[in-house]
């Protein structure tokens, strides 16, 4: 079982790997098999939606690039791939900060059929924030898509998304792009967040 030493990537245990250990073994959420079915239904969606016309896709950097990855590779609709940059939880944070930090909005989407894709939806605030700039812009179509969407216990979320993979618990997930602190992107399955620091606990 892996463990990663705060404040970089080498595996505690090792000579530099002495301070407290996160690890992100906490249970599977959702796994990489049922990821590729949904991605592969979500391709199907899409296509059924811009019937072969072409599409912006605008994706949300960087918790939604694993995802675009796969997704892209499975759609039949001429696509354009674009990116935006958007942050509401600064480094070891588990909830929003309350304030979304966004990169400039792409050139070309006035009259394209846009959609923006992320990875989770929480609290909404960080799509609510995107969708905004982005209309601006004056697209011909503006649509979304999360791979997750969290049930939130307080059940508050500020935007709906058009089109969502999988509901998933009111907890810190990671892997197959979202991150803690930037780590754990990389895993295959989406699990939850487990830190055996107390003090690190979100
Ligand atoms: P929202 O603005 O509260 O909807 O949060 C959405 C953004 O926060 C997403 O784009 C993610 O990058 C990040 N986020 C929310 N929940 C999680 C999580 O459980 N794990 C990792 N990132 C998350
Ligand atoms: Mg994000």
């Amino acid at each position: 079982m892996a463990t990663f030493a705060r404040g970089n990537s080498t595996p505690s245990g090792t000579a530099v790997g002495r301070r407290p250990s996160i690890a992100a073994t906490g249970a599977v959420v959702v796994s990489r098999r049922r990821i590729a079915r949904r991605v592969g239904e979500l391709a199907a969606a899409i296509d059924a939606r811009f019937g072969g016309q072409e599409l912006t896709l605008v994706v949300v950097l960087t918790g939604a690039l694993v995802l675009a990855a796969d997704l892209i590779r499975r759609l039949k609709t001429p696509v354009h791939v674009m990116t935006i940059e958007a942050s509401s939880y600064p480094g070891p944070a588990t909830r929003p900060i309350g304030r979304v930090v966004c990169s400039a909005v792409p050139g070309g989407l006035t009259d394209r059929n846009v959609l923006v894709l992320d990875d989770i939806l929480d609290s909404g605030a960080t799509l609510k924030a995107v969708v905004a700039r982005l209309r601006r812009r004056r697209p011909l179509s503006l649509a979304s898509c999360v791979l997750l969407r969290k049930r939130r216990h307080d059940g508050r979320c500020v935007f709906a998304a058009d089109m969502i993979g999988f509901d998933v618990p009111d907890r810190f997930v990671v892997g197959y792009g979202l991150d803690y602190d930037n780590r754990f992107r990389n895993l295959p399955d989406i699990r939850v967040l487990e830190i055996s620091n107390n003090k690190d606990r979100p």
